[in-house]
């Protein structure tokens, strides 16, 4: 208690002097952005850092992972499909924003579509999934999503260009005009082997998206706002950048795995990473699967969110139309998991100094105020050769802490390349970008007075980092992961 006292009166000491200060001087402006930076709708996209994904459908009472296409309509027919209680599990999860499958590869269409009679009315259920999705992710103040699969395995117009593209265009409408704000659209290349030939038309659908729902994030494997990761694990690289060149991108490619995961230091757009990763073994329910353990789901985040993602993860409603009773309390472990971890900031009343600032506005304290619009900024002629740094002198340095988090401003581009964390002079972690979020777990919690972070940022202006955060998560130090 005695350390903390002291510490509350160092920190009343330090704003007292900068605040005298800032009286009379002029506040310098920010720092120019660094190119490409990221839009409005993608730093909403990037704050989410968890996004929940729906897999629902006719595989869901075929037990299968990829319809064939030619399954009867009547096979639909969930006994008491409750979206709202899809929502239950989006909550559980902390999710800001759910994505519905509305049309996998086999081509069932979740909504009455007058495009195709392949679709819920021709089955019993009868009603509208999408309709009943949105409405009830609405009702919960949680955006909506969309994924509508290009690869369709019934519409026989797959395979004749201009027809098929037609159709795919047509459905686009359907779903951007007719159920409320569209937050994300999910377009992916997956395709069976021996799948007919056909070229989507990705260009014309993209600006069809931008024309009708202009803020609404395009996700694909080459953007344009949101980039596939590369695998189906939820693991980012260690290194990751949010740019990458679209133009070396070919969706549904194979062999641009590793591009997608690390991202490109040179790339000229702000494409970042979505980890895309189901709860259960599979995307669709099956009755003989069961949701990851804990400390899995754990993994999952650190490695995703942890390095620079966002983490969009699937709970695949059952064969009643509900996602399993089981599957929502693992959810609802998960989030109480990072709150334990995250909730208690150990470096919360630390005094904060660096190698330089920029002025008033940007100095070091702004690490610790738990905003991501604050941040310190060094001064331009500081770190160019040597680097940089910024040093958190703790109040309780005898509590230990086994995870650092590190966040960078990047509304005014991503500039880390390189750092390292040292506790008390002793090298901790180190790693290469950081991005909006990177964290580090230690290999034991560690103690200590001074946590100094170091980073270079040679190519790309003076690095601005909006937060440093200490935690102790419990359940890794407990656990094997
Ligand atoms: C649907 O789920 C919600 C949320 O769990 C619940 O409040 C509601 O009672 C359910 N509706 C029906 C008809 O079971
Ligand atoms: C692909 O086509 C070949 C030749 O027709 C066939 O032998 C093979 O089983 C097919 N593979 C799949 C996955 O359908
Ligand atoms: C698809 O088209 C490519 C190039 O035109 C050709 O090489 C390939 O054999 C075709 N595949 C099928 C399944 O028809
Ligand atoms: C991406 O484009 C930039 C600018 O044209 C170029 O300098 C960089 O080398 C490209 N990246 C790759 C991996 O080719
Ligand atoms: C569960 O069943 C499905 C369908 O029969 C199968 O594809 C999948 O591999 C099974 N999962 C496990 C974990 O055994
Ligand atoms: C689906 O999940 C709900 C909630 O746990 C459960 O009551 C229902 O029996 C499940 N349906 C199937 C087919 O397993
Ligand atoms: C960086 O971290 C790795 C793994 O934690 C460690 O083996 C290595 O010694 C560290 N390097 C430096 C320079 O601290």
């Amino acid at each position: 208690m005695g350390s903390v006292l002291i510490c509350l009166a160092a920190l009343v000491t330090v704003d007292g002097l900068v605040s005298s200060s800032a009286a009379w001087l002029a506040t310098p402006p920010p720092p120019l952005p660094v190119l490409p930076i990221p839009s409005a709708s993608q730093l909403r996209w990037q704050r989410r850092e968890i996004i929940m994904f729906f897999h629902f459908g006719m595989n869901t009472f075929t037990d299968s992972e990829w319809g064939t296409g030619s399954e009867d309509p009547s096979l639909f027919r969930p006994a008491s499909l409750n979206a709202s209680q899809w929502m239950d599990a989006a909550q559980a999860a902390g999710a800001s924003l759910a994505i519905l499958v509305a049309k996998h590869h086999d081509g069932f269409c979740l909504w009455p579509s007058a495009y195709t009679a392949h679709s819920v009315r021709a089955s019993p259920f009868r009603g509208d999934v999408v309709r009943e999705f949105t409405d009830a992710a609405r009702a919960r103040g949680i955006d909506a999503g969309i994924y509508l699969s290009p690869w369709d395995r019934h519409d026989a117009r797959y395979g004749k260009e201009t027809a098929y593209n037609e159709y795919y265009e047509a459905q686009l409408r359907e779903l951007l005009t007719g159920y409320g704000s569209v937050s994300e659209i999910w377009f992916d290349g997956a395709k069976g082997k021996n799948a007919t030939n056909m070229t989507y038309h990705f260009s014309e659908w993209f600006q069809t998206v931008r024309q009708l729902q202009p803020s609404t994030n395009i996700f694909s494997d080459a953007g344009p706002d949101v980039r596939w990761v590369g695998d189906e694990k939820g693991f980012a690289g260690t290194t990751c950048w949010s740019t990458v060149n679209r133009s070396m991108i070919t969706i549904g490619e194979a062999g641009i795995e590793t591009y997608l995961n690390q991202g490109d230091p040179r790339g000229t757009d702000w494409v970042p990473p979505e980890c895309d990763v189901s709860i259960r073994p599979g995307w669709f329910w099956h009755r003989n699967e069961t949701a990851k353990p804990l400390l899995q789901l754990l993994e999952i985040y650190y490695n995703s969110v942890g390095r620079n993602c966002v983490l969009l993860l699937n709970a695949p409603p059952n064969a009643t139309g509900l996602v399993a009773d089981a599957d929502v309390a693992r959810l609802r472990e998960f989030r109480a998991a990072l709150a334990t971890i995250f909730n208690t900031d150990l470096a919360a009343g630390s005094v904060a100094r660096a190698s330089s600032d920029r002025g008033p506005r940007f100095e070091a304290r702004n690490v610790l105020d738990g905003r991501d619009d604050t941040f310190w900024a060094p001064t331009a002629d500081d770190g160019r050769r040597n680097g940089y740094w910024i040093e958190l002198r703790r109040c309780s340095p005898e509590r230990a802490f086994n995870v650092v988090r590190i966040q960078e401003h990047v509304a005014l581009g991503q500039r880390v390349e390189r750092h390292q964390v040292f506790v008390d002079g002793v090298p901790v972690a180190n790693g290469t970008t950081v991005g909006h979020k990177r964290l580090h777990r230690l290999a034991q919690p560690v103690a200590g007075r001074t946590v100094r972070v170091w980073v270079a940022a040679a190519g790309r202006g003076p690095p601005l980092l909006s937060a440093v955060g200490l935690h102790l998560d419990p359940f890794v130090a407990a656990g094997t992961v």
